[in-house]
Formats: C-alpha cells, sequence, structure tokens
C-alpha cells in the first residue's frame, strides 16, 4: 500500500449543486471528496464541509486544476482561488485534471512543487496521464503522489494502469466507476448483484476495491449515497471476480476529444 491512506471510497461531485448532499455523504461514512475547478461547484462543497460534524483532519480533500490554468502564475492564482471557495488552507489531494492546453511538464509541476512547499498541497494527483506522462512527471516532481485518477470500472479495467500503479505505489482512483450508469445494463454484474442480494452498484465498486491501490469515486444522490457506501462491506470470491475479468467488451464514458475545455490529449499521442 501507498505511503499514506487514500479512503477507497470517495465522493464524486461533478453535477453537485447543494451543500446537503455533501453533508450527508460525510455523515454516511465517506471521507474523501472530489471536486474540481471545472465542476464549479468548490464553494458547495466547502459549505457542505463546514456544516458537517466531521473534523477536518479526517477528510481527503481533492480538487483539480483546469487545462488552461496550468502557466505556473495562474496555477499559482487559481489554487489560491481554489482553496478559498472550499473554505481551507490547505488541500490534501491537487490534480492536473488533463495534461493539455496550458500543461509544460517542468513548469507546471515545478510550480506544483513550489505550492507544495508552501503548504497549500499535501500531495500532488495527476489525472488522465498515460504511463509515460507519469514517468516524466515522476522525474520532474519532488512533491509526493499520491494517485493518478483515471476512467476505470468493469467495462474499462485499466490494466496496464493498475500495474503501473502497484508497482509505484501509488492509488489510481477510478472516476466514472459505474460508467455513468452503463454498468447496469451489463448481465454477469446483474448475475452476481442478484446471488448477493446488492446492486449492481455495489458489485462494481467492490470490484474495484479487490485491486491493491484502486480506489474509486462514484457520484451519487438520494439513496444511492449509502447504497455505494455499502459496498465497502462486500467481498466477492475469486470465482466473481474472474467473470468480471472476463467481460470481453469496453465502454469508455468519458471522450476527451468531446470535452469542451480540453483541446489535445494523451490517449491520442
Ligand atoms: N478526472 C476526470 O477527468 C473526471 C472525469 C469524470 C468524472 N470524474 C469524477 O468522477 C466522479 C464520478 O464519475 P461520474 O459522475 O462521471 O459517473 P459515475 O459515478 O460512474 O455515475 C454517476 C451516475 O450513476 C448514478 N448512480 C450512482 N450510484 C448509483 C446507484 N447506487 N444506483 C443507481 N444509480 C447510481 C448517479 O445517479 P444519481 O445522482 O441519481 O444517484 C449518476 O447518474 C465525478 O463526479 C467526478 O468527481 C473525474
Amino acid at each position: 500500500m501507498p505511503h499514506t491512506a487514500l479512503p477507497r471510497l470517495g465522493f464524486g461531485t461533478v453535477g453537485v449543486t447543494d451543500p446537503e448532499t455533501i453533508e450527508t455523504a460525510l455523515e454516511i461514512g465517506y471521507r474523501h471528496i472530489d471536486t474540481a475547478q471545472w465542476y464549479e461547484n468548490e464553494t458547495i462543497v466547502g459549505r457542505g464541509i463546514a456544516r458537517s460534524s466531521v473534523p477536518r483532519e479526517e477528510l481527503t480533500v481533492a480538487t483539480k486544476v483546469l487545462p488552461d490554468n496550468l502557466g505556473a502564475e495562474d496555477l499559482k492564482h487559481s489554487t489560491e482561488q481554489s482553496l478559498d471557495r472550499l473554505g481551507l488552507d490547505t488541500v490534501d489531494l491537487l490534480y492536473v485534471h488533463w495534461p493539455t492546453n496550458a500543461y509544460d511538464p517542468v513548469e507546471t509541476l515545478g510550480a506544483f512543487d513550489d505550492l507544495y512547499d508552501d503548504g497549500k498541497l499535501r500531495y500532488v494527483g495527476l489525472s488522465n496521464f498515460t504511463p509515460s506522462l507519469l514517468d516524466e512527471a515522476r522525474e520532474i516532481l519532488d512533491a509526493p503522489i499520491l494517485a493518478t485518477q483515471v476512467e476505470m470500472h468493469p467495462l474499462l479495467p485499466q490494466r496496464e494502469l493498475v500495474e503501473y500503479v502497484q508497482r509505484t505505489d501509488i492509488y489510481l482512483v477510478a472516476y466514472s466507476p459505474l460508467a455513468q450508469g452503463k454498468v447496469f445494463d451489463e448481465p454477469v454484474l446483474g448475475d452476481i448483484a442478484d446471488k448477493y442480494g446488492v446492486s449492481v452498484a455495489q458489485v462494481s465498486l467492490a470490484w474495484l476495491f479487490s485491486h491493491d491501490n484502486v480506489a474509486a469515486i462514484p457520484k451519487a444522490s438520494g439513496d444511492h449515497i449509502r447504497d455505494n457506501y455499502e459496498a465497502l462491506s462486500l467481498d466477492l470470491n475469486d470465482e466473481d471476480i474472474a467473470r468480471i475479468d472476463a467481460i470481453d467488451h469496453q465502454i469508455r464514458t468519458v471522450n476527451p476529444e468531446t470535452e469542451e475545455k480540453v483541446d489535445r490529449t494523451p490517449w491520442t499521442e
């Protein structure tokens, strides 16, 4: 396991527009919250954290810097703005959201090191990085890397990156861990869910947690928030895992070429 513990289940916040949802997730037991400048809800997330009774030191709060803000000055300025919106002095995990647009490895990661030295972040995160871009970033950075974040779920198993994070002792944080709902149509997952009397969402998340060094950040509302939390108590056996591993078709739900704030993509390099 990596040098520090990252709560394996985090709460994704794309589209979350009310602090009550954040507060509910924290009261249920989530201890890792994932937002981004892009989601335009850091203020909402900060209000939810402030309203909850969970002590700050028990929380891992992650945000991500927009690709256009990755020049050194914009990075520093926009990180200060993110901290103001979140109501925090330090963010636990600050990600490069996509290594595109204003991303320049030496300039951008040098500025991450400066922010680390100034106590503005505890760990660096690198989102949507390929193994070769991760290698390059690891060479440049002095500040500690905690996680890389990519889409991962039973229909996109990311075997190369899972091997990479296990070998280098960082986490893979699986975004869109329910493939934005597409896992619900997969019959193998439905069979396993029926066998245990649980939801397909729980089976998908438990499959992610069966991998060392993998965390997941489902976004949910209403009863789904607790449903997903209960995945932490579901143990799949080797046969279940082998059946899921044998699913032979893949789906990627986040396509960088259609993300409007990203105009170049490492996936096409
Ligand atoms: N780094 C990146 O580039 C990147 C890209 C995409 C996403 N992310 C992060 O990853 C988080 C999660 O990804 P995502 O929002 O794209 O997709 P997701 O978590 O795979 O799926 C969310 C969808 O699943 C539904 N859902 C959640 N739990 C459910 C359950 N137990 N039963 C039935 N339906 C359920 C939600 O509906 P309800 O809301 O109705 O529950 C929502 O429609 C984001 O919020 C964001 O924090 C990061």
